[in-house]
């Protein structure tokens, strides 16, 4: 069924940091057969440029120049990995370091670099189906998308999912910060001017506290297949 004016198919999944948005909206677009949009990787890219390219992340005019003239393709590979070219540049790595994810609220708070970036998603979403995740998709991006989901988890579940990802990255870091750092993440999502984060009146919301991977993905699969 069409979601937007393009009669592509969109699955939206908006929430906060740490529950669970990549991992699950990776294995449902790669079940529909879907294009995976990781939007967040977007803001990223942009920040890792900005900071290499010293910009003054306090100014819009410069941060929109920026975003005009950077090219940010996300490609996923065979075995659905995402790989992230910044001006045809392998940064898939380098986007999620703790610099640039300290820093991308000052992107993502910028009304104008959102107003490119959010053209830019639409664009990718009028000619694919896709499965998109981030924090505005089914409230800025796409608002007639007609599967809009709202992913939570717990503080604790968060941080500690936060954790064992970092662990298993060989990544020591004390529990107690990664909460700090994740409810610092929240209040910058939640209290944002433009594109702040908030729970669509027709998202269907999955409180993923007490739930494995594996049946949320088939939670939203079903949905999204039952209502065609
Ligand atoms: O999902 P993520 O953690 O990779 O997102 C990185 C940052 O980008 C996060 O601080 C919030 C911001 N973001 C946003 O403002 N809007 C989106 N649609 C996606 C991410």
């Amino acid at each position: 069924m069409p979601s937007n004016p393009q009669n592509t198919v969109v699955v939206a999944i908006d929430g906060p940091a740490g529950a669970g948005k990549s991992t699950i909206a990776k294995a449902v677009a790669k079940h529909l057969g879907f294009t995976y949009l990781d939007t967040g990787a977007m803001y990223r890219s942009l920040t890792l440029k900005a900071l290499k390219q010293n910009v003054n992340l306090e100014s819009e005019e410069d941060l929109v120049k920026l975003a005009e003239n950077t090219l940010i393709d996300l490609i996923v590979s065979e075995d659905h990995q995402l790989k992230v070219l910044l001006d045809n540049e392998d940064v898939t790595e380098e986007i999620r370091t703790v610099e640039v994810t300290n820093n991308t609220f000052f992107i993502a708070r910028t009304p104008g670099v959102r107003t490119i970036m959010v053209d830019r998603q639409r664009e990718i979403g009028g000619s694919n189906n896709i499965v998109a995740e981030g924090r505005d998709i089914g409230t800025v991006v796409f608002p007639a998308a007609k599967k809009k989901f709202y992913l939570d988890a717990n503080l604790e579940e968060r941080s500690q999912r936060r954790f064992k990802e970092l662990a298993e990255k060989g990544k020591q870091v004390e529990p107690k910060d990664i909460q700090t750092d994740l409810q610092d993440r929240d209040h910058k999502d939640f209290t944002r001017k433009v594109g702040a984060l908030k729970i669509a009146d027709d998202a269907i919301v999955i409180d993923s506290t007490h739930m494995s991977i594996e049946d949320v993905v088939s939670h939203i699969i079903e949905i999204v297949v039952q209502n065609g």
